[in-house]
């Protein structure tokens, strides 16, 4: 009798655990495909953020970027030499990937980001990632966003926009991958 009451309980556990597990994932899916999502990662995509945040890989036809990375940042097994010394009108380089550039203003690499809690956008609020692509500074408050990062052009898309840019990057997949602290120039660092 104990028994077949127990069985009974375990059915019935197992029958509200499918119907929660399918409320969650419908909820996850409608979350995926709302208007914002969409609206940010049409923005995203013309807004050629994958440029700069997406490295560059050698395929049949020439670089492309490497999408199984998508928008992670410049790749955290890169180890860089020094950069070449600017000579004239040649001021700045880069590197293949796209994703490090070297000039006037030291060295600047593209962030992370995905949503990856420890080295993406993780922690970041919107409130906060609207900020610093308005302001132009370093989580809205720090140091100066250095170039290439087109925030000056950026900032002045509108409130919606930006949060549904914010919305999209929080739903695209997390990858793991530690990018390097922005550089200042040799001669400012005391
Ligand atoms: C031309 C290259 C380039 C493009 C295009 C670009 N970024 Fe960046 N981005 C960078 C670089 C380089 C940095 C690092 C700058 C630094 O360390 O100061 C950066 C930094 C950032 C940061 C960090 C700001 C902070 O507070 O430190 C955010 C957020 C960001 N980019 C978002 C975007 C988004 C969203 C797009 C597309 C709408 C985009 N970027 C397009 C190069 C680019």
């Amino acid at each position: 009798m104990k028994r077949e009451h127990m069985r009974i309980v375990g059915s019935v556990m197992l029958i509200v655990f499918f119907l929660v597990a399918g409320r969650i994932s419908a909820a996850e899916a409608t979350k995926k495909q709302s208007p914002q999502v969409a609206r940010g990662k049409y923005l995203v995509t013309i807004m050629a953020c994958n440029d700069c945040h997406t490295p560059l890989k050698m395929g049949p036809k020439g670089p492309e970027p490497g999408m199984t990375r998508m928008l992670s940042g410049h790749p955290q097994e890169m180890k860089l030499p020094p950069p070449p010394a600017p000579a004239g009108p040649w001021i700045w380089s880069g590197t293949g990937t796209l994703t490090a550039f070297a000039g006037p203003w030291g060295i600047s690499y593209a962030i992370n980001l995905t949503p990856d809690q420890n080295t993406g956008i993780g922690i970041w609020t919107e409130e906060l990632f609207i900020k610093a692509l308005r302001t132009g500074k370093h989580f809205g408050t720090s140091r100066d966003i250095q170039p290439p990062m087109p925030w000056p052009w950026y900032g002045k898309a509108s409130e919606a926009d930006l949060k549904a840019i914010y919305a999209y990057l929080r739903s695209i997949p997390p990858i793991k991958n530690l990018v390097p602290d922005y550089e200042p120039p040799k001669a400012a660092t005391p």
